[in-house]
């Protein structure tokens, strides 16, 4: 039920918060520590190299993943498009662990890879949104994303929900690996579930940006650098998807290389900004683009240079960023697409869960 809400994405935006708060205690054991089925730990564990599989967002959801599994645990992982997978298989290590990340745990394109993988005698793991779907059932282990039902076709909880298991696993696998990356994600997930909770009462702010930017565009670019990079990719497909600009999201640094032939006066970019190191690269190109007539929008954190107006996450973990940053730009999204007179729940030519390739 939506609810008081006009539709069921707003509602799936501000429940965030709650279900981030849902996972922490899912979990986590009576001494705060990581509650895993002994089983999964020792799959991921013994495992040489992990292959995320998905889709769409939650392929997306794969790539802060792999940052994190990486940077926390030091532990190798590739991240593929199932589709792409299917038919163009890369080399593999010696002793892979499959996951498979799919909000309704029904998607065609990941289904085919596990078939597959399975016959080959891969071990395999679904994290998923619903625990009885066909991805769940056919795969060795599934973890549950605990989102709650997500109504609206632009994925939205599902997907900070799966960052937020995986920023878990990260942990979970530090431990394992002795990694000297300390990092306590069920601490830090509180924190970031207030920042979200803050971002969400903010949606005044974000609909004066997408009224500013977006009401008239005909197209938008999103560019980050570093982790912001996968989180500007979501922020270009939900756009894209619920109010048909064309969007896209790139890494900052390839706009020399032939997109900003496309910047015109006018042409709104969105920058996120919330890793330091590459803060003052980002905000290079941000000139760069306001240079040949953009209209540019930042989004940044506390820590980094400010010029002008921005979005000012509040501050969370470095590794968690992506759980706040995308916040602003769900909420921008929805606003664009409810302006544009769009059908915001059930966005044209696509449907919820994709279950034919
Ligand atoms: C975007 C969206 C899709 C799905 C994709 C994978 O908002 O909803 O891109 O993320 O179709 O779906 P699942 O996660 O169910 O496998």
């Amino acid at each position: 039920e939506k609810g008081t809400y006009a539709h069921f994405m707003l509602k799936e935006i501000d429940e965030q918060p709650f279900v981030i708060r849902n996972i922490i205690q899912k979990y986590q054991d009576e001494n705060d520590d990581i509650k895993l089925d002994q089983e999964v730990r020792n799959a991921l564990n013994e495992a040489d190299r992990l292959y995320i599989i998905a889709a769409g967002t939650s392929y997306h959801a794969g790539l802060v993943g792999k940052e994190l599994m990486e940077k926390v645990a030091g532990k190798p992982v590739e991240v593929h498009i199932a589709s792409e997978f299917m038919y163009n298989m890369p080399l593999l290590s010696d002793n892979p662990l499959f996951i498979f990340i799919s909000q309704s745990g029904e998607t065609a394109d990941c289904r085919g890879v596990l078939v597959n993988v399975k016959e080959q005698g891969y071990k395999s793991l679904t994290i998923t949104n619903v625990p009885g779907s066909t991805l769940s059932r056919e795969a060795d282990f599934t973890l549950h994303t605990y989102a709650g039902p997500e109504i609206a076709v632009a994925s939205t909880k599902a997907y900070t929900a799966q960052m937020a298991v995986l920023s878990i696993l990260a942990m979970d696998g530090a431990r394992a690996t002795g990694s000297s990356e300390e990092f306590n994600a069920i601490h830090e997930l509180s924190i970031a579930a207030n920042a979200m909770e803050t971002l969400c009462d903010q949606k005044n702010i974000m609909e004066q940006i997408a009224r500013d930017y977006l009401f008239d565009a005909q197209s938008c670019f999103f560019i980050g650098r570093a982790f912001d990079y996968h989180v500007v990719l979501e922020g270009a497909l939900k756009l894209k998807e619920i109010s048909y600009i064309q969007a896209e999201g790139f890494a900052g640094g390839e706009l020399k290389h032939g997109t900003i032939a496309l910047i015109e006066d006018g042409t709104p970019v969105v920058a996120l900004s919330t890793q330091e190191h590459v803060d003052a690269n980002i905000r290079g190109n941000v000139q760069e683009v306001a240079a040949r007539g953009a209209n540019t929008c930042v989004i940044s954190t506390e820590d980094t240079q400010k010029e002008g107006d921005e979005v000012v996450l509040p501050k969370v973990h470095n590794n968690l960023t992506p759980l706040a940053s995308v916040v602003p730009m769900q909420l921008i999204s929805y606003y664009a697409a409810l302006h544009r007179g769009c059908d915001v729940d059930k966005p044209r030519n696509l449907a919820k869960s994709v279950t034919v390739e």
